[in-house]
């Protein structure tokens, strides 16, 4: 067995350090290592021991938050849904880089899959993917007032508009912690609150997953050929106002497909507010990923509400 996994963990492909990792961290009967994907975020590679899977992703310097990101995210949903996601089984650090470990689907790609699906599955599975939606909304909600305070250093990535917005925040933040007299600490909070008030006038942030696309869902067979749907990669899910996902999974999805989404978020919602996704499709476009997108890098590492961040430091 020894000689075994240690001809895997020569493996071509794999780079050296995930190797020593493995060796070091995961020691159990590993006998295969192989690559899944290097995409704009994580490393993935699934690292198999005789019975079972694990899935194991690295992030750079710029995104070292995501695992906590993700666990916190992916714990949410397991505590509070219906909605199948992997279950994480640790996150920490390796040299510079965060990592996470957790189980591993075995599946397919709705990607990889798309052209084999009979005509029924394929809807059964948006159908599902519409339910799911309606169970963020139904039940994870983020808070009333502020959302979500994400690090700006995971949210600046790739979009300027987010690090506008982000930047923005961290400024009316560093008045405040820079202020000495009150009465301007005051105009300080008003001009933030004014900022943020639609958040406590019109909307009640529902969490969404953000990035819907074909391969991020996963499909598993089960022995009678029953399809079950997981969701991957919460790693720019936000909190939003309500709808918001079903623009997400439009933008992702043909119209025809888009019409099972609905039927499946109409089954579980009852209702679907038309002139309300005009208004949030507009919404969206200007401020997808501004204040109430956002989670609060705390000390700890961890995420928080970014009221209760701001409670905390005597701001609110
Ligand atoms: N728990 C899992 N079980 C099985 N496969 C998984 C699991 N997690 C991820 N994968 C596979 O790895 C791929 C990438 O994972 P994920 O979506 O979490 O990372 P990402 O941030 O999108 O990274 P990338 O930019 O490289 O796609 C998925 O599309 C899927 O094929
Ligand atoms: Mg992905």
């Amino acid at each position: 067995m020894a000689l075994r996994i240690k001809a895997v963990l020569m493996s071509e492909d794999i780079p050296t350090f995930v190797r020593k990792f493995v060796k070091a961290r995961m020691k159990s009967n590993v006998v295969n290592i192989s690559r899944v994907s290097s995409g704009k975020r994580a490393d993935t590679y699934f690292v198999d021991s005789k019975n079972k899977r694990y899935v194991l992703q690295f992030y750079g310097q710029n995104l070292r938050y995501q695992p906590s990101k993700r666990r916190y995210i992916y714990e949410k949903v397991r505590n509070n849904t219906k909605v199948l996601v992997p279950e994480v089984i640790s996150i920490g650090k390796f040299r510079n880089l965060s990592y996470l470990i957790m189980e591993g689907i075995d599946g397919k790609t709705f990607a990889d899959e798309e052209n084999e699906l009979k005509r029924k599955e394929k809807e059964y599975i948006l159908e599902t993917l519409g339910k799911y939606i309606a169970e963020f909304q139904n039940k994870i909600h983020i808070g009333k007032r502020f959302g979500w305070i994400e690090d700006t250093r995971i949210i600046s990535q790739g979009n300027s508009n987010i690090g506008y917005l982000k930047s923005e925040v961290t400024r009316i933040v560093g008045w405040l912690n820079k202020t000495k007299n009150e009465r301007q600490a005051n105009l300080i909070r008003d001009y933030f609150s004014e900022k943020l008030g639609y958040l406590k006038k019109d909307c009640n942030p529902v969490l969404t997953w953000s990035e819907i696309n074909k391969t991020n869902m996963l499909l598993q067979r089960g022995s009678s050929d029953d399809i079950k749907l997981f969701l991957l990669d919460p790693g720019s899910a936000k909190s939003a106002p309500k709808e918001i996902d079903l623009l997400a999974a439009e933008s992702e999805f043909a119209p025809k497909d888009y019409a099972y989404i609905m039927k499946g978020y109409k089954s579980k919602n009852g209702k679907l507010d038309k002139k309300n996704l005009e208004i949030y499709r507009d919404y969206i476009m200007a401020d997808t990923y501004s204040y109430k997108t956002m989670l609060k890098e705390t000390e700890d590492k961890d995420y928080k509400l970014v009221k209760d961040y701001l409670v905390e430091k005597g701001m609110l």
